[in-house]
């Protein structure tokens, strides 16, 4: 028996049409009009869209980094993505220094086997490259990791230099491999913050200043170059201002294969109104690169439409705004103690660090925060009911692009005969006020606090499976698979 869902408007990045959809197993099995249910289970979706589940491919869920660890992992990550639409992401391994990217895959797997609880898969960072290292790079291609990530910054943690980056994407080229960087210059931030700290300006807002829009641009163009001097394809994360923009936008019309991501928090947060705000509140809006203005938000707004930017992510990296307090023991309490699967639960002593490790220095405040379960309700509420997105276009941003563009497509990304069947029933007549009262990221602040969204999943489906049925979670650790991944993926 399988799952036949009728009456819905099937959205995909193509079409927008009225059809059902049968569901048998784990896979879309049939599209049509007017199909009966027989033995099937019904499920009317009249009123409603049916869209693909999301992909978020820029996450950093459990990760070591500024001191601390990042708070939602593969089991609560997971249950935080499903309520909000997003069925598969794509997280980055971390390549330890001094050891082998085959090292950093078994941490990654760890944090991951027996507790997903969607699908996934992984890019891999490559933060310490040598001969073995470069001949390693092909053999991930055998584990099913096709896409390499480079940071341009964080000097002195993961940061890479230009040989390094130049290497590894001739390396990429030759494999059939894509190459993300995290593009900023990481000297000059180097040179930027001390001389910041020293004068005083300690305060969450001096991040900014810290991490200009020019070193941003200038290390965009600088990866741009380096992709058409190789020929390897190349995919910006996180972008966010004019210069980077331009730069990307100049290697297209080169006709190299350059490709880019913004996150929802750029289209949004301000510098003034929110890591300028009152006291150390801004701490809750580091990140890197920072939010930058509103005139930077049109920008952005523009490049989504015009395809410059191919995908809207999150680089979820989410840390307590205050974890000296231990939020996390109110946290399980409020959603009835969902299971924890990190230190806290081996030590119930341990007080994970936030943000508060940065109060008196800003480069001490972890850099990151939250938006995996936001990232499709505000996107459909600030794109598609505001009139700057089609619907369609909203799929391509959020489901089919990054399925394409990361060799996972049309397994995901879409709804199609032979298609995973990760289904979002989506009203859009229902809404929904965004609270860190009410989400289910394990962190005690939203970035869209109070607002309203018009437009929710009010059920989920991974491979056939319910995960969400409007506010009751039905998934299980382990459920969630391995996705392996192409080479050889389509440039957009
Ligand atoms: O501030 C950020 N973006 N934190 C996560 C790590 C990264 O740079 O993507
Ligand atoms: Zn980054
Ligand atoms: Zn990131």
């Amino acid at each position: 028996m399988g799952t036949l869902f009728k009456n819905g408007t099937v959205i995909t990045a193509s079409d927008m049409v009225q059809a059902d959809v049968l569901v048998e197993g784990e896979i879309v099995t049939l599209i049509g009009g007017n199909l009966e249910a027989g033995i099937h289970e019904l499920v009317d979706c009249a009123g409603k869209y049916l869209m693909p589940g999301g992909i978020d491919v820029h996450t950093h869920l459990d990760l070591p980094f500024g001191g601390t660890i990042s708070n939602d992992d593969f089991d609560v990550g997971h249950m935080a993505a499903a309520f909000g639409g997003t069925t598969t992401h794509i997280d980055f391994v971390v390549q330890p220094i001094g050891g082998s990217l085959h090292d950093g895959l078994e941490t990654w797997w760890e944090k991951s086997r027996d507790i997903a609880q969607i699908d996934y898969a992984f890019h891999m960072a490559v933060t310490d490259l040598n001969e073995a290292v470069m001949n390693e790079i092909p053999t991930m291609i055998d584990e099913g990791i096709t896409s390499l990530k480079l940071f341009m910054a964080y000097k002195n943690v993961f940061m890479i230099d230009d040989a390094t980056l130049f290497n590894t994407m001739r390396v990429a080229a030759d494999n059939g491999m894509i190459v993300m960087v995290h593009a900023e210059n990481g000297d000059v931030e180097a040179a930027l913050t001390p001389a910041l700290l020293a004068a005083g300006k300690t305060d969450p807002v001096w991040h900014a200043s810290s991490r200009p829009p020019e070193i941003e641009g200038e290390a965009t163009n600088r990866a741009v170059v380096m992709s058409g001097l190789t020929g390897c394809p190349l995919y910006v994360v996180h972008m966010t201002c004019e210069s980077a923009i331009d730069a990307l936008r100049r290697g297209r019309s080169l006709g190299y294969p350059v490709m880019g991501e913004t996150c929802v928090q750029y289209f949004f947060l301000t510098v003034d109104d929110h890591l300028g705000a009152p006291g150390f509140e801004g701490a809750k809006y580091v990140c890197s690169p920072p939010i930058r203005s509103a005139q930077d938000h049109g920008i952005l707004w523009g490049a989504v439409r015009d395809g410059t930017l191919q995908v809207v992510s999150t680089d979820h990296c989410d840390f307590w705004y205050d974890g000296g307090h231990g939020p996390w023991q109110e946290w399980n309490e409020r959603t009835g103690g969902a299971d924890w699967v990190g230190y806290e639960k081996q030590d119930p002593t341990y007080r994970r660090p936030g943000k508060e490790l940065g109060i008196g220095n800003f480069a001490k405040i972890p850099n990151g925060m939250p938006g995996l379960e936001d990232r499709m309700m505000v996107m459909w509420e600030s794109g598609v009911n505001s009139g700057r997105l089609s619907p369609s276009r909203f799929a391509e941003l959020c489901c089919s692009n990054p399925a394409k563009i990361f060799g996972m497509y049309p397994r995901k990304g879409t709804i199609a005969v032979g298609s995973d069947a990760d289904i979002l029933v989506w009203d859009p007549q229902q809404e929904h006020k965004i609270s860190a009262e009410t989400h289910h990221m394990r962190v005690d602040y939203n970035c869209y606090e109070g607002m309203t969204v018009k437009g929710v999943p009010v059920q989920v489906y991974q491979r056939g499976r319910k995960l969400v049925d409007g506010d009751q979670w039905l998934g299980s650790n382990g459920a969630g698979q391995f996705i392996p991944r192409a080479a050889d993926a389509p440039v957009l």
